[in-house]
């Protein structure tokens, strides 16, 4: 069955490792017949949630009118969510972290997203995969808590220069997993 992936990548430089693994992955499942779109939220502009509990209230998803207002229709014909990111202190970078932070207003609102399921594609500069524990493990339990199937996690350890991938088997893998969705 055909799927509409949106792929939610998290960083800032244009064309890095991040870049790369998305594109990989994107490749990957539009040969398996898929819809995948790539959504940069490092070009946008969404602020923290202010937990202000509005959700929905004045017309838009988020009260605080932001870029979230336009993510909102991609996520709600998205059938599966992937995250692809680089690991900031051992977590997500702040501009994916504010964007994942208002999918709240679904919570307060009391409404569902037709979303089944997700992955991780992460890189870092640490060699060591596991310093991708607190990453790994946020992505779990969002995935857990919102009831979507983790569908995979790459870790691609041990990139500095926004080109260091391509001495990896990264982009191979996230392929591979976007033809297996
Ligand atoms: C603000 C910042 C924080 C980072 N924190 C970590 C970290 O905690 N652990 C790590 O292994 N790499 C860290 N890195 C390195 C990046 O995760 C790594 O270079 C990644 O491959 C960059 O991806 P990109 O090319 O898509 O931007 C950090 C980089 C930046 C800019």
């Amino acid at each position: 069955m055909s799927k509409n992936i949106l792929v939610l990548t998290g960083s800032p430089r244009k064309g890095g490792n991040t870049d790369k693994l998305a594109d990989a992955f994107i490749a990957g499942a539009r040969q398996a017949g898929h819809t995948a779109e790539k959504y940069t939220t490092a070009d946008k502009k969404i602020k923290g949630c202010i937990d202000c509990k509005n959700c929905f209230q004045k017309g838009t998803a988020c009260s605080v009118s932001d870029d979230f207002n336009e993510l909102v229709p991609l996520l709600e014909q998205a059938d599966m969510v992937v995250f692809a990111t680089p690991m900031y202190w051992f977590s997500f970078p702040a501009q994916l972290k504010a964007a994942i932070d208002k999918f709240y207003s679904y919570l307060i609102s009391k409404r569902t997203l037709k979303i089944k399921e997700c992955a991780l594609l992460v890189s870092g500069g640490v060699n060591d995969e596991t310093k991708f524990e607190g990453i790994v493990k946020s992505y779990k339990l969002i995935a857990e808590f919102l009831n979507w199937k983790d569908s995979g996690i790459i870790i691609v350890p041990g990139l500095h220069d926004k080109d260091d991938i391509l001495k990896t088997d990264g982009l191979k893998r996230a392929e591979a997993l976007g033809g297996e969705i």
